[in-house]
């Protein structure tokens, strides 16, 4: 079932929706089609940045917990369950659950899967790589994350993408500074993919994140400018979350409207931080 003959994925089965219990706090837009209209903006106070920080740790912790369960064999509904319960045994919500209709825990994104990817009934094998996307809601606020993980072992064209994929998030991470616009980030994490001639992901973006999972501010990961020219403040929260393949950038969308492959079926990898900006730079609100 997890892929046809060509080695590409198709959808699984998706069964069974977790149990959250009753004493955590869900976000307003669970139960809903879609979410309210945020009104907020994207700078925050330190007593709010702390709470931030808390649901980031848990996120960031979390997916060291799938990370830790990623084996050949295992089936990324199981990386659900892993990733459901962490969050639960901490008091957050997973906020993926019940967002836009979005059915599961987290995200799990295998191969030429760009994001988005919903856990189901697939078998991760040797050689495949997964994303794991997790966002943490406690206290009132989201903490946003992800990571690609190795199954087994794999190629080293793959290894190098992985590895060069969470550095363009580091060189995405250390353009941040207050004073300079949002489209400093996309282009450094760009000129640093082209080298390699990688493509990379236009249409998903980074966002502001805190009261509301997306803000209405993106981050993109390219060279936007004159676009995209919102000035950085200190004490402003969002995302960076880079995706890189091997091919195009290009992406096609399955039928569950939520899981984006790239169009050319290209390998594609993927890493997120939320952070804040400080006087010095950033602060990553998303470490274990
Ligand atoms: N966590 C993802 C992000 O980085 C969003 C997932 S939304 C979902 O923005 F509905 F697909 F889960
Ligand atoms: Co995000
Ligand atoms: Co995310």
């Amino acid at each position: 079932m997890p892929k046809d003959s060509a080695g590409h994925l198709v959808p699984g089965a998706v069964t069974l929706t977790r149990p959250v219990p009753p004493h955590i706090v869900r976000p307003e837009y669970v139960g809903k089609k879609s979410p309210g209209r945020f009104a907020g903006g994207d700078v925050y106070p330190p007593e709010k940045i702390a709470l931030i920080r808390e649901s980031g740790r848990i996120a960031a912790r979390a997916i060291e917990a799938v990370g830790q369960a990623i084996t050949p064999g295992v089936t990324t509904e199981y990386l659900d369950q892993v990733g459901h319960d962490f969050l639960i045994a901490h008091d957050a919500y997973p906020s993926t659950l019940g967002y836009r209709g979005y059915p599961k825990s987290l995200c799990s994104s295998v191969n030429e899967v760009i994001c988005h990817g919903i856990p189901d009934d697939t078998v991760l094998e040797n050689g495949d790589i997964v994303n794991i996307d997790i966002t943490a809601y406690k206290n009132g606020v989201h903490g946003d994350s992800n990571a690609t993980f190795v199954v087994g072992e794999t190629s080293e064209e793959v290894a190098l993408l992985v590895e060069r994929t969470r550095e363009s998030l580091r060189r995405g991470i250390k353009a941040v500074a207050p004073g300079r616009q949002v489209n400093v980030i996309g282009r450094a994490i760009e000129s640093y993919a082209k080298r390699f001639g990688y493509g990379v992901v236009r249409d998903f973006t980074g966002h502001g994140v805190g009261e509301a999972f997306h803000s209405g501010l993106i981050i993109p990961h390219y060279d936007s400018a004159p676009l995209h020219d919102t000035v950085m403040e200190v004490g402003m929260v969002f995302t960076i979350e880079p995706m890189l393949t091997l091919g195009s950038y290009e992406w096609d969308m399955w039928a569950d409207d939520w899981t984006v492959t790239t169009k050319d079926k290209s390998i594609t990898a993927q890493f997120e931080h939320t952070l804040v900006v400080t006087e010095r730079g950033a602060e990553v609100l998303t470490l274990p």
